[in-house]
């Protein structure tokens, strides 16, 4: 559930804020006082200058030694022609927050990266050897990231020089945008509810996820190649290459103790909304839940290998990001098993035997009882029940004109039904899901990024005629001056009307 939501309200964003701006200028991030909340990552498009207030620079004294960190004002050199996508769309008022500010970590490479560069996991079987394959997987995730410290200060990737982190790992730009956009602390996103006893039968609270992505070198420079220039998206042939590795930290907001593999939690402090239909953003702590990878790896039938780990705290490692468990890994939709089966609401894993493009860890006192995918496919605990990874990735295009999954139409074909299972087809990597629409081949954020980036465009520098009346033209004459400053606060917590994704992803 958290995928549709989360992209309808990108699409309908109604905070729009430059996507990049000077790395020239010194004064940095800046926070409006006025929204409140609303920020973009480095310096605000119609921010009167009154109203913004500096936010707490990040401690640097946690980071490691040879890291390398340096303030933005001291790197004037990097960006094409001296860009920056935004780093977060929300951040806490200056005062309340003192910690690390998240970077966007945006020096995409030019290139394909050489061949020594890649990961030494491909070398494993990954149905053969599925569990030593995500294992070494996690490793490769892992490296660098784990400062060894504080877990707040894991995954912080300070871009501002060249340094190991910063050239293998990235992030995607333009997920700053919208109502679910970018918080500033970890540069989590806003993704769905989490409904009561979704996570255990012990778990009373209904709650929210929120999560970040990273991006490889080898995925980095099909960002780098479609972003090469930030006013002109390349669409054209998008195919990340082999050797592409994405991962996803997924957090959510329900409290530990309702939620037994929640026990010794990784807890991060994220800006996120009071509730999930909230739109007010208060500073709280999330605790980790699940790890989500996609591998390009050509000996893949498809040409993408999926993954997933679930957090089980009572596993207790002394590095608690290995509490991440394998919990199974997909290579395919298996487009015959047919059969309708949910469970979600688990108090036990239902394995599938059915299945030949899936393996879902067998151990269960390894795994914490899930509801897994329709059927029996592979998803976490945070996903929906009855979608799979490679199901709802496989409509990832530039233009979401399929919703992710067939249950979120007004009506909804029936399970198991030619129809349904159009989003069970085993698609190739760069295969499209509508024949008239680019791919972003199983990118579901990069679809958002190019969806974001259009939609603040045309709600910017242009009107479509089909939208114009007179009426709407007098009116924002007359807010003539500060029009975009004005638009921007007022429509704050209105999401408007929406196009044909949002009706469909919301029922
Ligand atoms: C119902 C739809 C849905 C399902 C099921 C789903 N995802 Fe996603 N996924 C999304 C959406 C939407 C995004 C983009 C927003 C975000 O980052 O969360 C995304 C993003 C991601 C990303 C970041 C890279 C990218 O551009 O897409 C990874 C990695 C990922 N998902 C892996 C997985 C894995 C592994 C599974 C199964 C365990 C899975 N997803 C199941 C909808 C889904």
């Amino acid at each position: 559930m958290r995928g549709p939501i989360w992209i309808a309200s990108g699409l309908l964003g109604f905070i729009c804020w430059c996507a990049w701006a000077d790395t020239h200028e010194p004064a940095g991030r800046r926070v409006s006082a006025v929204a409140g909340e609303a920020v973009a990552g480095v310096d605000v498009v119609g921010q009167p200058a009154s109203e913004a207030a500096p936010v707490a620079k990040p401690d640097r004294s946690i980071l490691k030694k040879g890291v390398g960190y340096k303030p933005q004002a001291e790197n004037a050199e990097r960006g094409r022609a001296g860009k920056r996508f935004a780093d977060f769309g929300f951040m806490p008022p200056a005062g309340s927050y003192e910690g690390r500010v998240f970077r966007l970590s945006q020096n995409y490479p030019q290139q394909v990266p050489q061949e020594d560069r890649l990961p030494q996991f491909l070398k494993l079987d990954f149905q053969r050897e599925w569990r030593a394959y995500l294992l070494a997987a996690r490793e490769y995730c892992f490296d660098g990231h784990i400062k060894g410290g504080d877990v707040e200060d894991d995954f912080f990737i300070p871009d501002d020089a060249p340094n190991e982190l910063s050239k293998r790992w990235f992030h995607m730009p333009w997920q700053h945008f919208g109502p679910y956009g970018r918080e500033g602390i970890h540069g989590l996103t806003k993704e769905a509810p989490v409904q009561p006893r979704q996570l255990a039968e012990s778990q009373t609270s209904s709650g929210q996820t929120y999560a970040v992505a990273f991006f490889n070198d080898f995925g980095g420079s099909t960002i780098g190649r479609v972003w090469a220039d930030p006013a002109q998206p390349n669409l054209h042939d998008i195919r990340f290459p082999h050797g592409t590795v994405i991962f996803k930290l997924l957090f959510v907001d329900i409290p530990p103790r309702e939620v037994p593999c929640l026990c010794n939690p990784i807890r991060w402090q994220g800006y996120i909304t009071e509730t999930f239909p909230s739109t007010k953003r208060r500073v709280a702590d999330l605790s980790l839940i699940q790890m989500d990878l996609m591998v390009r790896d050509d000996r893949s039938p498809l040409g993408w290998v999926f993954g997933t780990y679930q957090y089980n705290g009572a596993q207790s490692k002394k590095i608690l990001w290995e509490n991440l468990v394998p919990l199974g890994i997909q290579w395919g939709n298996d487009p015959d098993v047919r059969d309708h089966h949910v469970n979600d609401q688990p108090n036990k894993t239902i394995r599938n035997p059915k299945l030949k493009e899936t393996i879902i860890n067998e151990d269960d006192t390894e795994l914490p009882p899930t509801h897994l995918g329709w059927n029996g496919r592979l998803n976490g605990p945070v996903d929906n029940p009855q979608s799979s990874c490679m199901s709802c990735h496989a409509t990832a295009q530039v233009r979401q004109k399929s919703p992710l999954s067939p249950t979120f139409q007004r009506t909804p074909p029936a399970p198991g039904s030619d129809a349904w299972m159009r989003w069970f087809q085993n698609y190739r990597c760069g295969e499209r899901f509508d024949k008239d629409v680019p791919t972003a081949d199983f990118s579901i954020q990069l679809g958002i990024s190019v969806q974001n980036y259009q939609k603040w465009r045309s709600e910017e520098i242009g009107i479509s005629a089909k939208n114009y009346t007179h009426k709407a033209q007098k009116a924002k004459a007359a807010s003539e001056g500060d029009s975009r400053f004005t638009e921007r606060v007022n429509t704050q917590g209105k999401p408007q009307e929406s196009s044909r994704i949002q009706r469909s992803f919301s029922e």
